[in-house]
C-alpha cells in the first residue's frame, strides 16, 4: 500500500483540490516508491498564500528572539530524527547515506544559526548632521514569502531559505521538488512540532508551471527565492517583473578548479574527485573544468584516473559505494549527451562514461563517472552545465592563463585552488569572477553561517545563508526622530 502524503495548508494537512496525485521513486531503485503527492492546482496554491498572508500580522508580531527559538527547537527535532531522515534523502535523491547525513547535520546547522539570529535582528543608530535628531533604523519582515527548492539538496536548501524568512517574521508558502516532496514535508512537519504558528509555513506540492504563475502573479508574494535552472530562474524574474517582487535567484555553475605548480597533487586530486563526483555531479557548485599548469599535468592526471577508477557506483542505502544514481531518466539522457558531444568536439574520453548495466543497476539511473584530457575552452563539455559526474581537463601555461580561463564562462558560483604560493593565491582570490573561492578545498560545499551566492549568469545578485540572507529577507525603515 503506497502512502498518500498532503499539502500543508494553515496548519492542517489537506488534499489537493484536483484529487489528483503524483507519485516518486527512488532514483536507485524503481521498486521503492516513496508515495504519492499532491498534484496541486492554482487553487491550493492561492489557499496556501492566503493562509500565509492571514497568518502574517500575528506571526511577525511575535518577538524575534521567541521566533528563534521555534528554529532552535526544529533543530533539536530534526537531530532526533536525522539517521530516519538521511536514509530518506537517499531514498528519494539518490546520493549515497554519508553525504545524505552531512546535508542533514548542515540543516540542523542553518537551525541553529538562524534561530540564534532571532536575537541579533537588530538596525543601526547613525549620529544625524542636526541637533536634537536621532536617526535609527528598523528592520521590518516583507510579508508572504514564496520558495522553490531543487531536488539536489532537498533538506538543506528548504531549511536554509525557510530559516531566515521566519526568523525575519515573514510567513512562507514553500514548494518542495517534485523528485523529493517527502524531504520537505518532514521539515514542515518538524517546524509544526517545534511549534511554529499555524499559517507561518505552507507547503504544496505539484507542478512547478503552477506554482510559479500564480506566486508571479499574486499580490500578496512580496519575494521569492529560488534554486534551480537558469531557463526557469529568468522565466519567474520576467513574470514577476511587472510587479517588482523582489527575487533572489540561485542558478548555474560551471565551477573551476585551478591546479598550480606547488599545489599538493594528492590532495588536488581529492578535491577534484570529491567536487566532481560527490551527489554524482549535481550540484551547481560542482567542480566541472580542472584547469592545470602543464608542468604537472601528466602526474596529476595519472593520479586523477587512479584514484576515479577506485569509485564504488551503487545504491546509495549501502556504504560500500562512494557515488550514487543520477536523478532520473531525463538527467541520464542529458548527461550522456554531454559525454558524446566530448567525444565529438575531440576531448579525450581517459575513463568512465558508460551506463552501468547489470543486476544491481537495472532498476536505477547508474552512469560511470568521466574524466576527459584535451578539453579546450570552447568545448561544449566546458561551457555547458552538465549536471552529472564529467570533469572536463584543461591545460594552461601558466598562472594568469589559469585566471583567464576559469573567468571564461558565463557563469560565477564557486572556485578553487589549490597552491601553496601566496602571490598566486591571491591572484586567483581578487582576479576570479566568482561568488565563492575555495583555497585548498572543493569547490563544493556551503557553511550556514557565510553568504552563498554567485556572480554573473549564476545568480540574482543577493545573497544566501549567512547575516547576508536576512538582507533579502527584510526591509529597512529609516527613522528620523526629533526630540528637541
Ligand atoms: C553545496 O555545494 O554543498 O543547488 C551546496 C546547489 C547549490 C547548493 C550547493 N545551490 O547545488
Amino acid at each position: 500500500m503506497i502512502k498518500e502524503y498532503k499539502n500543508f495548508i494553515n496548519g492542517n494537512w489537506v488534499k489537493s483540490d484536483s484529487g489528483k496525485v503524483f507519485t516518486d521513486i527512488n532514483p536507485a531503485n524503481s521498486d521503492d516508491v516513496i508515495g504519492k503527492f499532491q498534484k496541486s492546482e492554482k487553487k491550493d496554491v492561492i489557499q496556501a498564500i492566503e493562509s500565509a498572508k492571514n497568518a502574517f500580522p500575528s506571526y511577525r508580531a511575535i518577538p524575534a528572539p521567541q521566533r528563534g527559538k521555534i528554529l532552535l527547537k526544529a533543530a533539536r527535532i530534526m537531530e532526533s530524527q536525522a539517521k530516519d531522515l538521511s536514509i530518506l534523502l537517499t531514498r528519494e535523491e539518490g546520493k549515497p547515506v554519508h553525504e545524505s547525513e552531512g546535508e542533514v547535520k548542515r540543516a540542523i546547522q542553518i537551525f541553529q544559526f538562524f534561530g540564534s539570529e532571532g536575537w541579533r535582528l537588530n538596525g543601526e543608530t547613525i549620529p544625524s548632521e542636526n541637533p536634537g535628531m536621532d536617526l535609527l533604523t528598523y528592520r521590518e519582515p516583507l510579508g508572504v514569502v514564496a520558495l522553490i527548492t531543487p531536488w539536489n539538496f532537498p533538506v538543506c536548501i528548504p531549511c536554509w531559505k525557510m530559516a531566515p524568512a521566519l526568523v525575519s517574521g515573514n510567513t512562507v508558502v514553500f514548494k518542495p521538488a517534485s523528485k523529493t516532496p517527502l524531504t520537505g514535508i518532514r521539515i514542515a512537519e518538524i517546524l509544526e512540532e517545534a511549534g511554529l504558528p499555524k499559517g507561518a509555513l505552507n507547503l504544496v506540492t505539484g507542478s512547478g508551471d503552477v506554482f510559479g504563475d500564480e506566486i508571479t502573479a499574486n499580490a500578496a508574494i512580496k519575494a521569492i527565492s529560488f534554486t534551480g535552472s537558469n531557463k526557469v530562474g529568468s522565466e519567474l524574474y520576467q513574470k514577476a517583473a511587472g510587479r517588482m517582487q523582489k527575487m533572489q535567484l540561485e542558478m548555474g555553475g560551471k565551477n573551476p578548479l585551478i591546479v598550480l605548480e606547488d599545489a599538493d597533487i594528492d590532495k588536488a586530486v581529492d578535491y577534484a574527485i570529491q567536487g566532481a563526483f560527490g551527489g554524482t555531479g549535481q550540484k551547481c557548485t560542482a567542480t566541472s573544468r580542472v584547469i592545470v599548469v602543464d608542468s604537472i599535468c601528466a602526474k596529476f592526471t595519472e593520479k586523477l584516473v587512479k584514484e576515479t577508477r577506485k569509485i564504488k557506483v551503487g545504491d546509495g542505502l549501502d556504504p560500500a559505494n562512494d557515488m550514487g544514481p543520477l536523478v532520473d531518466q531525463a538527467q541520464m539522457n542529458t548527461v550522456l549527451k554531454y559525454i558524446e558531444a566530448g567525444k565529438q568536439d575531440g576531448a579525450k574520453l581517459l575513463f568512465g562514461g558508460n551506463m552501468l548495466a547489470g543486476p544491481k543497476y537495472d532498476r536505477g539511473y547508474f552512469i560511470e563517472p568521466a574524466v576527459f584530457s584535451e578539453v579546450n575552452p570552447e568545448m561544449r563539455i566546458a561551457r555547458e552545465e552538465i549536471f552529472g559526474p564529467v570533469l572536463a581537463l584543461i591545460k594552461v601555461g601558466s598562472v594568469a592563463e589559469a585566471v583567464k580561463t576559469a573567468n571564461d564562462t558565463a557563469y560565477g558560483l564557486s572556485a578553487s585552488v589549490c597552491a601553496k604560493d601566496l602571490t598566486s593565491v591571491f591572484k586567483c582570490i581578487h582576479e576570479i569572477e566568482a561568488g565563492i573561492i575555495h583555497v585548498n578545498s572543493t569547490t563544493t560545499g556551503a557553511e550556514g553561517q557565510v553568504p552563498f551566492g554567485g556572480m554573473k549568469k549564476s545568480s540574482s545578485g543577493s545573497r544566501e545563508m549567512g547575516k547576508a540572507a536576512i538582507d533579502f529577507y527584510t526591509q529597512l525603515k529609516t527613522v528620523y526622530l526629533n526630540y528637541n
